[in-house]
């Protein structure tokens, strides 16, 4: 264990995986996400998402990590159960692709609080002009993914908890900061009801699809993230609570997100937030197209100084999730490749970097890339380029990664074992209602509904078709 390295204690890992979960997802995709899907039913899906499904599939990822101390492939082996290593494998492959795409987003935030704080406001019309520039971005995406190496090879506590210990609470006081301005801003309370009344005929099956998809990827569950961290948790710390403060952290902060970009696009808009669920509209360009413009319009060294602090804020969210994004990889080829830390991480960062290039490419400077979904024939609910082609790919992957774990804790491991790990650190957990539900979820609940929806999403996203 020691040479692995590990938290220096309970809030260190909160605040860690905490950091692992808030990130782009709630910043940038979450806003989009709720202007694809209507609005605040959306939101009451997400939330129900969250606490109902994903809950539970967590506390498992934190547990077989911890029982184990191993990455996601070896930790199914370790327990027993070496053809299970797939959905370990399966995990590593989907966090690779998420790494890929992602650092070339982290890269346009990092690129842009350059750019605000340069006074230039123009960029927000001149975005796809900007994401054409590969050497621009390309170079921005490079500085990303050196930072985020640099904090991984410093090892558990003197890297990736260190680094979430100064982020997180930055972050927290940047957002709340930012959300007390964008309140006091003309047309806020229209951004504020579209975001939080809801209109129960807008559901259908690609706002469910939507919402699930979205809790999964902000709450970093489904491949393997937190088996990993977990992997780095203290025998006696209580998983549930753990779990519950990073979850109530992620979901915390992507609704107070949304609290503050609605009212910053609808002062944008003028208040009429109907266009934000147009097609075209919204999708990933929506707070790199419409922000700027709200900076701009508050003007002067006010505008400078909230349109850098928002981008800043947005990097600064996005480091601790590709931190953790790439621990997993690297992790895995420590354990089981049995490559010094130092020499693991520069040598996958490198290859996810090259991985990521197609995505570089797929901003309008490359037609194939840019428009990849259509030339390969998927079905027009996702984006024709290839990072939104990668983006929901991983998406479906987690969906099906978190089914697998649960139904692997529920019935291979068998529930008991699971229930003997969490049970340590957790002192009235055998009488607890905690514990009924628990299992009710991972033998039942969990199973057959991310079964069930994995199916439909995959079908609704790559094919177009809808069963509701
Ligand atoms: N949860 C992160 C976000 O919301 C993304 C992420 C997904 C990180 C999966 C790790 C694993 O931005």
């Amino acid at each position: 264990m020691a040479s692995r390295g590990s938290f220096s204690n309970k809030l260190g890992f909160i605040l860690a995986a905490a950091g692992s979960a808030v990130g782009l997802g709630n910043i940038w995709k979450f806003p989009f996400e709720v202007g694809n899907g209507g609005g605040a039913a959306f939101v009451v899906l997400y939330l129900t998402f969250c606490f109902i499904l994903c809950f539970p599939v967590m506390i498992t990822e934190i547990a077989i990590g911890r029982k184990t101390s191993l990455n996601p492939v070896g930790a199914f082996s370790a327990l027993g159960f070496k053809n299970w290593n797939i959905v370990g494998k399966l995990g590593l492959f989907c966090g690779v692709l998420i790494l890929s795409f992602y650092n070339v987003v982290a890269g346009w935030a990092f690129g842009y609080f350059i750019e605000m704080l340069m006074g230039n406001f123009e960029i927000g019309q001149a975005f796809g002009e900007y994401i054409k520039d590969i050497f621009k971005v390309g170079a921005y995406a490079i500085v990303f993914m050196f930072s985020t190496a640099f904090i991984v090879s410093k090892g558990i506590s003197g890297g990736i908890e260190k680094a979430a210990k100064i982020l997180m609470p930055t972050l927290i006081v940047m957002i709340l900061g930012l959300v007390v301005y964008a309140m006091t801003l003309p047309n806020a309370m229209k951004g504020i009801s579209f975001y939080l009344v809801p209109e129960f005929s807008e559901i259908d099956m690609g706002v469910i699809g939507g919402a699930l998809r979205q809790a999964f990827f902000s709450l970093s569950l489904g491949m393997g993230a937190l088996i990993t961290y977990g992997s780095y948790v203290g025998k006696d710390d209580n998983i549930v609570s753990s779990a519950a403060y990073i979850t109530l952290m992620d979901v915390g902060i992507a609704f107070i997100a949304g609290l503050m970009i609605f009212p910053f696009v609808a002062f944008n808009l003028g208040g009429d937030m109907q266009q934000v669920t147009e097609p075209g509209f919204g999708g990933p360009g929506l707070i790199f197209v419409t922000l700027p413009g709200v900076f701009e319009n508050i003007g002067g060294v006010l505008g400078i100084l909230v349109g850098s602090f928002f981008f800043l804020l947005l990097s600064f969210a996005a480091l601790t999730s590709t931190v953790s994004l790439l621990e997993v990889p690297v992790a895995y080829v420590v354990d089981e490749h049995k490559v010094g830390r130092t020499k693991a991480v520069w040598l996958v960062a490198g290859v996810i970097f090259l991985i990521g290039i197609p995505s570089l490419l797929s901003g309008g400077y490359s037609e194939f890339f840019s428009n990849f979904s259509r030339i390969i024939g998927v079905a027009d609910t996702i984006d024709a380029d290839f990072l939104s082609f990668v983006a929901a790919t991983a998406d479906v992957l987690l969906l099906l990664g978190g089914c697998l774990i649960v139904f692997f804790a529920g019935y291979i491991w068998k529930k008991h074992n699971l229930n003997a790990e969490i049970a340590q650190g957790y002192k009235g957990y055998d009488n607890s209602f905690v514990k009924t539900f628990l299992n009710f979820a991972i033998t039942i609940l969990c199973p057959i509904l991310l079964a069930l929806l994995f199916v439909m999403v995959l079908l609704n996203n790559f094919f177009g078709i809808s069963i509701i």
